[in-house]
C-alpha cells in the first residue's frame, strides 16, 4: 500500500519534455495493475522517498529470449544524481538472470538524457519505422564488465 502511496505522487512530467506527461500517468494510476500481467517493477527508494522507478518485461518464448524495456523515470527532484544509470544496470541485471540476449526500448528522438543513458551502456540506435519521433535502442546483454 505504501508503494501504491509513493506512485501516486510521483512527479516525472516537464512541460519542455512532452512525452513526460503520458509517462507521469502511467506510473501513477496504472503500473503496479500490470504486474499481473508479467510486467517487472522496481522502485530506487532514498531516505523513505521513492527516487525512481524501472518497469520492463521479458518475452521468455522468442529466440533468443529478448527483454523490452518499458520504463525508466527519475523523480523531478532527484534527477542527475545516478539513480537512472543504476535502474537501467538493475534491469539489465535481472534480463540477465532471465537469459535475455538484450533489451529494446522506444526512445522520444528529443529525450536527450534517455538517450545519453542508453548510449553510455552500449546501447545501439535505429530509426523507429513506426513513429519518425521516436529511436528503437538494442542494448545487448553478456558484456559483464558494465554490470
Ligand atoms: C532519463 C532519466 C531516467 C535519467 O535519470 P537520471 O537519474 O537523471 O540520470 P543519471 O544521473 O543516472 O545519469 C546517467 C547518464 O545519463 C545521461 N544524462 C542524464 N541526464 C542528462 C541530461 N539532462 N542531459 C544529458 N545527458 C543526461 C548522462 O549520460 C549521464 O551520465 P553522466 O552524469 O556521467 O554524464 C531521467 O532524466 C528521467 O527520469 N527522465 C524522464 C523520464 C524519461 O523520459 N524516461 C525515459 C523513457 S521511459
Amino acid at each position: 500500500m505504501a508503494d501504491r502511496e509513493a506512485l501516486a505522487w510521483f512527479s516525472c512530467f516537464r512541460f519542455d519534455q512532452p512525452w513526460t506527461r503520458e509517462l507521469e500517468d502511467e506510473i501513477r494510476e496504472r503500473l503496479l495493475d500490470r504486474v499481473i500481467d508479467g510486467l517487472e517493477v522496481v522502485g530506487l527508494w532514498a531516505g523513505g522517498e521513492l527516487c525512481g522507478v524501472a518497469a520492463w518485461r521479458i518475452h521468455g518464448s522468442t529466440d533468443p529470449v529478448l527483454c523490452r524495456g518499458d520504463i525508466v523515470a527519475v523523480d523531478n527532484a532527484r534527477r542527475r544524481k545516478t539513480y537512472g544509470r543504476r535502474l537501467k544496470l538493475e534491469m539489465m541485471m535481472a534480463a540477465t538472470r532471465a537469459g535475455a540476449a538484450a533489451i529494446s526500448s522506444r526512445v522520444h528522438r528529443d529525450n536527450v538524457a534517455m538517450r545519453s543513458l542508453n548510449e553510455q551502456l552500449e546501447g545501439v540506435e535505429e530509426d523507429d519505422e513506426e513513429d519518425p519521433n521516436y529511436v528503437l535502442c538494442v542494448i545487448p546483454l553478456g558484456v559483464s564488465e558494465r554490470l
